[in-house]
């Protein structure tokens, strides 16, 4: 199986929920199945205006992604604008995509709402996105819940694209939606995300680090009085904790006697233990940018070799340039 996902690049460092919640889930998938993962780039322009800031941004991806064990002689990891034929057959699909379609799309609904005003760009973004997924072949797209209706617009453009030039042009991919109890909240107990700024970015200064991790929301419970396991604090605890000492943990806490103040220090403790080694690879290779830009050129290589044959399918079979001579058996 093919599988395929990308990320945006528009942090300077991803945050430990979409390490538990995507990329630890990705990475692990290299030991399976043929892995594409790319810096989704051109996605990013409709949010991040500056261009020294997106090549800072993706630049970052990269290294979080080698960091946490990305392995570039299996999975393929690549920039998405170093293969710009997914901006032509992103065309091509735009032609037998409603304006209905897009129009349900949750994003764009979502700036409506907020009457805020929304570029083509964002509006097709989902056009793009099933671009990525169609030029590569991919069978299986690992994705959050919140990605889903975009997989299932793919779909609908890859069935309508075939229905139109011929079936069997585009191949039409599953969604794979991945463990939902990795959903990390985050310090404000609201789902942990970059836009809502209540992220713990692992390999962020130790003292932002920590700084977020003192913030996470407590209520005013004192010391000895039983405590709400449900909460953020010990959730986000949880995540670096094993079976057992969750047990005993919760328990204490259920009992009082266990102050927020602790824990905090324990999190702390245990997440930047955790990431230790993830940091000391990153560092290593933030220093050698080089070495990062040959991963990512080699990849894009890779890439344009599974893409190359795909969308010259895709043009001959919409009659675009040339005809074909017939195929030599
Ligand atoms: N839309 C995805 C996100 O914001 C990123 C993305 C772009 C993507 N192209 C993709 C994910 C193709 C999976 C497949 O998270």
């Amino acid at each position: 199986m093919r599988v395929l996902s990308g990320t945006q690049p528009s942090a300077s460092h991803l945050h430990i929920g979409n390490y538990f919640g995507a990329l630890r889930q990705f990475i692990a998938l290299q030991d399976q199945h043929e892995a594409l993962y790319f810096i989704a780039d051109y996605h990013s322009m409709n949010s991040v205006r500056d261009a020294s800031e997106r090549r800072r941004y993706t630049l970052a991806v990269a290294l979080d992604y080698l960091a946490c064990g990305l392995d570039p002689k299996r999975a393929i990891l690549f920039r998405q604008s170093d293969v710009p034929e997914v901006c032509e057959l992103a065309w091509l699909l735009s032609t037998v995509t409603p304006m209905g379609l897009l129009e349900r799309a949750h994003a764009y609904k979502d700036k409506l709402a907020k009457n805020e005003s929304v570029d083509h760009g964002l509006f097709a973004y989902p056009v793009l996105m099933a671009a990525d997924i169609l030029l590569y072949r991919a069978d299986l797209v690992p994705v959050g819940q919140d990605q889903k209706q975009h997989i299932e617009m793919t779909r609908d453009m890859a069935a309508r694209f075939n229905h139109v030039y011929g079936e069997e042009v585009l191949k039409i991919p599953e969604p794979y939606i991945l463990d939902d109890t990795a959903v990390v909240p985050g310090t404000d107990g609201r789902k942990m995300s970059k836009s809502y700024q209540n992220f713990i970015a692992m390999f962020a200064p130790a003292g932002e680090v920590k700084r977020a991790v003192m913030g996470i929301v407590t209520d005013s419970t004192p010391v000895e009085a039983p405590k709400d396991v449900k909460t953020p604090l010990f959730q986000l605890w949880a995540l670096f904790a094993s079976p057992a000492e969750r047990e005993e943990t919760f328990e204490r806490a259920k009992r009082g006697g266990l102050g927020y103040g602790e824990l905090k220090k324990d999190l702390l403790a245990r997440l930047l233990a955790h990431f230790e080694p993830m940091r000391q690879r990153r560092e290593a290779l933030a220093k050698d940018p080089d070495q990062v830009e040959d991963v990512l050129a080699s990849g894009a290589g890779r890439a344009r070799e599974i893409a190359a044959p795909v969308l010259a399918a895709a043009r001959d079979a919409a009659g675009l340039g040339g005809a074909k001579p017939p195929r030599r058996r």
